[in-house]
């Protein structure tokens, strides 16, 4: 592709807002007139237009019409679940049991897996999401349906054949070949194109303790794979992991004594947390997909932003769809805000981008390659329409920037995604 270059108003954010000032503003970065350069899909170079024009006066350019921030990342969701959003009726459990795991099931089948992942990512693409920490089923050609569909698409990917040992008649594996099919899965997409694996139990309640022992020997054995669960997102979720584990200190505990709280590990929700579990958080590295439409959709609660930020907690933003209401992390920041603010606590809509873009590359360790624009990464950026929708137009009309940031998360949706780039190729462009 050689080099290529897109001009336009560029934001992002080079740290979390909160480690950069009392107002955050010190983390993030702006050229209102930037240039983007890139080369075979890397950034090469980045600044304001006028500095870097004479140097790149020879290279094509594309204008760049809207605000233009980093591919969103997803630090959690479901692809067997999009046909699933909206089951009306139902907290986390039952909802698992009426909807999802019926849905769940028609996976045996490879076609329908192989339908599902390419809806799956171009749904991501519509919303701007060019990265995502992805959940498949318990069986194995499900994650083969989607990697295969996102190496084509040169999406960054991350997934695992779910662990299950303990679940639904039809859903379940073993010890033994949920450790044979993870590992051959390893083998055979490892170092594949912008993939990537992550060991996969669903959570506590469907695994026995030998599975998720197996599970924490299995972490051990391959430094370079994730892990990827659900933590204290129900309040009947965690009455039952008590009582199935009367002997430990907390939900994250269980997942300790098995070897699988690390700088690797991913939880998702993580709404109801012991200060000591949040000591134990930040201590061992691991983070938090916060994940606000699932949780108001689920009757789970508001994540407590004020308390994973006095233990220093690591965060992403997941969608979880479907148990989330909208793929587009661009709304779901806007919920975010409103979940923080449920529980006094503010989100500046800098923090807010933060958390969906760098945030969950630093949570997902892919923050050497995408989240923040920055030379030599990966060129995946999205093209935001601040005057999406006539409502949007007359908010972000001459508002200063945080304003119109702010008025997109809470206002938009996949109607204000223009274009989206995956390195530095339009991969999506709205028609209307
Ligand atoms: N906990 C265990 N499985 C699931 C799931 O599929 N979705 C959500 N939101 N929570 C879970
Ligand atoms: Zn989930």
């Amino acid at each position: 592709m050689g080099l290529r270059a897109y001009r336009g108003e560029f934001l992002s954010l080079s740290c979390d807002p909160r480690e950069a000032g009392p107002d955050g503003e010190g983390a993030v970065r702006y050229e209102e007139d930037g240039l983007l350069v890139v080369e075979d899909g890397i950034i090469v170079a980045r600044g304001h237009h006028a500095d870097l024009a004479a140097r790149f006066a020879q290279v094509p350019t594309e204008r760049l019409s809207g605000l233009v921030v980093p591919g969103f990342i997803d630090a959690h969701v479901h692809y067997p679940q999009m046909d699933s959003m909206a089951a009306h009726g139902e907290q986390l459990l039952d909802w698992l049991e009426r909807h999802i795991f019926p849905a769940e099931m028609a996976f045996a089948e490879r076609a329908h897996a192989d339908d599902l992942a390419q809806a799956f990512l171009t749904e991501l693409l519509r919303n701007g999401t060019t990265s995502a920490l992805v959940f498949a089923t318990v069986h194995e050609h499900s994650v083969d349906a989607l990697f295969e569909a996102a190496l084509a698409r040169r999406m960054r990917v991350i997934s695992g054949k779910v662990l299950m040992d303990e679940g639904p008649e039809g859903l379940r594996d073993s010890v033994a070949s949920g450790r044979a099919e993870s590992e051959a899965l390893l083998r055979r997409w490892r170092g594949r194109g912008r993939l990537g694996y992550a060991l996969t139990p669903r959570f506590a309640l469907t695994s026995s303790d030998a599975q998720l022992a197996d599970a924490g020997a299995f972490l051990a054995d391959h430094p370079e794979v994730l892990l990827h669960t659900h933590l204290a997102e129900n309040v009947h979720e965690c009455a039952a992991v008590a009582a199935r584990f009367p002997e430990v200190a907390d939900y994250l505990d269980v997942y300790d004594r098995f070897g699988l709280v690390g700088p690797r590990s991913v939880f998702a929700h993580g709404i109801h947390l012991p200060d000591r579990a949040c000591t134990r958080l930040r201590d061992s590295g691991a983070g938090i997909a916060v994940c606000p439409s699932s949780n108001l959709f689920l009757g789970s609660g508001h994540f407590d932003f004020g308390q994973a930020d006095r233990y220093g907690v690591k965060l992403g933003l997941g969608s979880d769809v479907g148990a989330g209401t909208s793929f587009s992390l661009l709304h779901t920041a806007g919920l975010a805000y409103q979940a923080a603010l449920a529980r006094e606590d503010r989100l500046s809509p800098f923090r807010a981008l933060y958390l969906a873009t760098l945030g969950s590359a630093q949570l997902l360790g892919i923050a050497d390659k995408v989240g923040a624009l920055e030379v030599g990464q990966e060129a995946d950026f999205v093209v935001l329409d601040p005057a999406a929708t006539p409502l949007l137009a007359r908010r972000t009309q001459v508002a200063p920037l945080a304003q119109r940031l702010f008025a997109l998360q809470v206002l938009g949706d996949d109607r204000a995604v223009a274009r989206t780039y995956i390195l530095g190729e339009c991969a999506w462009e709205r028609t209307a």
